[in-house]
């Protein structure tokens, strides 16, 4: 019996899933392992294979297991743990780890919060409040958006998740990028979905890859066109142009971009959903002006947002019209657009001295965009571990991987570049310790 099969215990279905589930967070069942087969485990157990059945199927629903044919039923390959007390940053350690924007690069509220507009909005208004939708389509439609109708959301994850409910039911596949936020691998686990990996590179996810995924049956493919997180890429015109091609034969698939970092980038959007059929793209308003105020912009084709802002309708009903208001004033603010590009400088500023600092140190390392490092590592726990030891997080690339090679991500948004060359050969440092360290 091997040593997972011991672990799961139980008689009835709901211990069953429960030993599973614990076997999972303790890490005796790793992310894309094997359970036994149902026949199998019915026997250790002495149960009949229905239940054991009904667990994993329990399991599935929930996206904790994932059943890939031929190959078996797997545990998702996300960690799909409560962060808890391992997750508090020791004291005095520098963080590097959470992905936040820089709080000192944020636009003030202040004034935005003295001038908006205190009319109640009461039930059955427009949820959208137009001088936003105005804003938001100037500015999609100068970066090459295709512009549909425009509905807000709280968030860019919320937008994501809206429109995965809307177009696809439990157990379709969903190809996802391979690093990616790790909240969005969660988000398509959690509607029972099933994510494939599609490698990605500095400039975006791979054309095979994605050709791989929709040939196994991707119904969706879920991108982010530039800071994306962990890995930096973004696309360039040639990746774009190839990736519209391979969309182009296949008008089912719904493409979902994920421009979550709009604001506060200098790199150019090179859509890719131009020419598909069912399509959204999501725009975090959050991320640039201050997480606190959840608001996306969602746009798509016609169908898709008739049905998400009919759901919204009935459910959520609208995004408070005061989130709304403080980005119009924010948004038409000519000094506060002046700070969110001076923001975008400054990630360049920080994320190109830490990259230059660790080629200096002969460490390999990614991060064409965006404010976050993607630094492959030879053992995640144990650079972490180095790295705290000489008083820096970061986090480890687990969250994020599927199939991906281990790697640490390093946010680079509150990193000044004097601090870049510090943490740089400390890294070196740590690598080689975790290197030379007898394996045991
Ligand atoms: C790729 C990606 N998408 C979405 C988000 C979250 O955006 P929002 O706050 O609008 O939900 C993040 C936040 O870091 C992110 O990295």
């Amino acid at each position: 019996m091997t040593d997972l099969a011991r672990r799961i215990r139980g008689r009835t279905t709901r211990e069953i899933a429960a030993a599973i589930e614990s076997a999972a967070r303790d890490g005796a069942l790793k992310g894309g392992g094997r359970l036994p087969t149902v026949r199998g485990l019915a026997e250790t157990l002495g149960v009949s294979p229905a239940t054991v059945a009904a667990a994993y199927k329990e399991l599935r629903r929930r996206g904790v297991l994932v059943a890939r044919g031929r190959q078996g039923t797997r545990l998702s390959h996300v960690p799909r743990l409560p962060r808890g007390a391992h997750d508090e940053l020791p004291t005095g350690a520098r963080n590097l780890r959470d992905g936040n924007p820089d709080p000192a690069l944020l636009p003030s509220m202040a004034k935005a919060l003295r001038r908006i507009d205190a009319t109640p909005h009461l039930y059955g208004g427009a949820a959208s409040l137009p001088a936003l939708q105005k804003l938001v389509a100037k500015d999609l439609l100068d970066e090459g958006v295709r512009v549909g109708g425009i509905a807000f959301v709280s968030g860019a994850m919320d937008g994501i998740e809206r429109v995965l409910a809307e177009e696809l039911h439990p157990g379709d596949c969903v190809a996802v990028e391979d690093p990616c936020f790790g909240n969005v691998h969660e988000v398509v686990l959690a509607r029972g979905l099933v994510p494939l990996a599609v490698p990605i590179d500095d400039e975006g996810v791979l054309p095979d890859g994605v050709e791989r995924a929709l040939a196994q049956g991707a119904r969706a493919l879920i991108v982010t066109p530039r800071a994306q997180n962990p890995y930096g890429s973004a696309f360039t015109p040639a990746r774009a142009k190839a990736l519209r091609a391979i969309l182009r034969t296949r008008p089912d698939v719904v493409v979902i971009e994920d421009d979550h970092a709009s604001l506060i980038t200098r790199a150019e959007l090179a859509p890719i959903h131009v020419d598909s059929r069912r399509w959204a793209h999501v725009r975090s308003l959050s991320k640039g002006l201050n997480p606190d105020l959840r608001l996306a912009a969602l746009t798509g084709d016609d169908e898709t947002m008739r049905r998400v802002e009919a759901r919204q309708r009935v459910g959520e009903r609208w995004v408070s019209h005061v989130l709304q208001r403080i980005a119009v004033e924010l948004l038409s603010d000519a000094s506060v657009r002046r700070g969110l590009r001076k923001a975008a400088d400054t990630y360049v500023e920080r994320r190109e001295a830490l990259l230059a600092a660790l080629a200096t140190e002969g460490v390999r390392a990614f991060g064409r965009s965006g404010y976050n490092v993607w630094i492959p590592v030879e053992s995640e726990s144990a650079t972490i571990a180095a790295l705290l030891a000489r008083g820096f997080a970061v986090a480890p690339g687990e969250r994020f991987r599927m199939q991906s090679a281990p790697a640490v991500r390093a946010t680079t948004a509150t990193l000044a570049p004097r601090d870049a060359k510090l943490f740089a050969r400390e890294l070196a440092a740590a690598t080689r310790a975790v290197s030379s360290a007898p394996s045991v």
